[in-house]
């Protein structure tokens, strides 16, 4: 082989890698609304910086005439390149390819940018559209995955892993991305399921369509599995792109400062009246949240999941932090198992990537139930706790209005190492509402009373005027402040900056045992 023959040989490997499964297989995929594998990477890295390696990895597997069929990259893209000019990895499953199903050869690949970008501290990205376990390797491509497994799991809390569910995802193989920190999945295109609806049907004689059983709005709404629901493709990579925009490259980082126009002491005396004066009337949490950080923007995660709690992104002074609010406008704002179990994980993530946390608090208790109760709130709701109480990450909390009971303990309260609590004016921190109050506490007196009703209704008030306000807590120093909701935004600012060299560190242990 002369030189030019020898150069012709790569373009013909290259080519062949580039072709994957074929253009017939590529047009259905494109029919479909779906990108191809490369388009996919090329759209989430910053144009023109993906470098490929492996492309030219094959099966080694001789079963089933699989020896004819053998190509190139063999059903997955991997590499590097840069989101928002900073390093990232990711891998992409050709569906064109034995419909992205993982094989022995292309989970060595995938093992391969996860080492290093443990290694070298970067995110890792997965674009997943496959049919599984590829079928004729047997037990080899379980190895494969188990080995993804493994690494997804070494690599939380060390660097962000983040899924896009781009097609199908079935079988144990949703255990990679459910270990990774944030699932995006995209409307119409994605599902994932560990049982499909043919093996139901056999053992449950349940019917249920694909979609219903896993389709992108099921784990956005119901099982809380995914964490953001994009329309398109285009869309869902844009926003993987915007959230890695949020978060440091791995748990020695701090998260980026980005530059904001947006005044640190910006008063907003709007604010002064999004707090209704009557304690029981609803309001939106998220109206505050958004008066307050840079530039309006709040970056929600799992927003169509236990919508009574409020997780996302947003920024202050141009740094991160991840906010957590109580949503009165549903379910009064009450904590139950689902709200519990989003928050925990948030600020567990939080925690793991050095970003403070802001929470907003108008709490009236945890949701009464026996739904609740068998399902195990009392697990469930010492999740969130414990997950506050860990957190060592600069923590600042505003309670808007009510904070009672067990609810206030847990929403990053003083008690739980809160480095600056703040309390509005129209705080109410007690114990249980007034009106539960009186009726455990003076029961015996009003049954006996002339005029009951009057009894309750005077006891109500004076329970309200001395308990249903901020100042018990703050003569206590367990609230630091009263503030006026306009000042919220450079309050906040102002005890950013000061905890800005926060040190904080848990007693040596293998790992807490939280009540999973
Ligand atoms: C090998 C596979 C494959 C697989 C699909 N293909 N899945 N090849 N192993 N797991 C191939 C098909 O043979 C076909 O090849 C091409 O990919 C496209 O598949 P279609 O069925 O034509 O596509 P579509 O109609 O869109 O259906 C997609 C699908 C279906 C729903 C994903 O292919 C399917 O049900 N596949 C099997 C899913 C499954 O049961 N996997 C194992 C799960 S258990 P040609 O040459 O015709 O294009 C598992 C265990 C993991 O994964 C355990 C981890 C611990």
């Amino acid at each position: 082989m002369n030189l030019e023959q020898k150069f012709e040989e790569l373009c013909r490997r290259n080519a062949a890698a580039e072709r994957g499964g074929g253009d017939e297989r590529r047009k259905r995929q494109e029919a479909e609304g779906r990108f191809s594998a490369r388009a996919r990477l090329e759209t989430l890295f910053d144009g023109g910086s993906f470098e490929e390696i492996d492309k030219l990895v094959e099966h080694h597997c001789p079963q089933f005439s699989l020896s004819k069929q053998r190509i190139p990259g063999d059903g997955v893209i991997t590499g590097y390149g840069l989101i928002n000019g900073r390093q990232a990895f990711a891998f992409a499953q050709d569906f064109t390819v034995f419909g992205g199903s993982l094989s022995e050869a292309n989970a060595a690949k995938i093992c391969k940018i996860m080492d290093l970008a443990l290694k070298t501290g970067a995110p890792v990205v997965g674009l997943n559209d496959s049919g599984g376990a590829r079928i004729q390797e047997g037990v080899a491509s379980l190895a494969g995955y188990a080995d993804i497994f493994l690494r997804n799991t070494l690599a939380s809390g060390v660097i962000p892993q983040i899924s896009a569910v781009l097609g199908p995802c079935a079988g144990g193989a949703v255990y990679s991305p459910a270990i990774t920190d944030f699932i995006f999945m995209v409307e119409r295109s994605s599902c994932m399921f560990v049982t499909g609806p043919d093996v139901i049907k056999t053992v449950m004689h349940e019917d249920v369509t694909k979609e219903e059983l896993g389709g992108p709005m099921t784990h956005n709404r119901v099982s809380g599995v995914a964490h953001f629901l994009a329309p398109d493709e285009a869309d869902c990579l844009a926003r993987v792109r915007e959230l890695l925009s949020f978060l440091p490259q791995n748990n020695h980082e701090d998260p980026p400062r980005v530059e904001t126009g947006d005044p640190a002491n910006r008063a907003d005396e709007e604010l002064d009246r999004l707090v209704p004066d009557e304690s029981d009337r609803p309001y939106d949490m998220k109206q505050i949240i958004t008066r307050v950080v840079d530039e309006g923007y709040f970056f929600e995660v799992q927003e169509h999941f236990a919508r009574n709690l409020v997780v996302g992104f947003a920024r202050l002074a141009g740094s991160t932090v991840g906010v957590v609010a109580n949503q009165p406008e549903t379910l009064a704002g009450c904590l139950d198992i689902n709200a519990s179990v989003k928050g925990a994980r948030f600020v567990r993530f939080c925690d793991t990537f050095n970003i403070p946390l802001v929470t907003f608090v108008d709490v009236p208790g945890f949701l009464p139930g026996t739904q609740q109760e068998f399902g195990g709130i009392i697990r469930h709701g010492a999740k969130l706790l414990f997950a506050f109480a860990e957190a060592t990450v600069p923590k600042l909390t505003i309670i808007t209005r009510k904070a009672y009971g067990g609810a206030y303990c847990v929403m990053a309260s003083k008690h739980l190492r809160t480095d600056v609590n703040f309390a509005y004016p129209t705080a109410e921190i007690a114990v249980m509402g007034a009106e539960g109050a009186v009726n455990i506490v003076y029961r015996r007196e009003i049954e006996k009373a002339g005029d009951p009703a009057a009894l309750r209704r005077e006891k109500i008030e004076e329970f309200r005027s001395r308990f249903a306000n901020p100042y018990v807590a703050a003569e206590r120093g367990y609230i630091d402040a009263v503030i006026l909701p306009r000042e919220t935004r450079s309050r906040l600012i102002a005890a950013l900056q000061m905890l800005d060299t926060k040190r904080e560190t848990m007693p040596p242990k293998k790992h807490g045992n939280i009540p999973l």
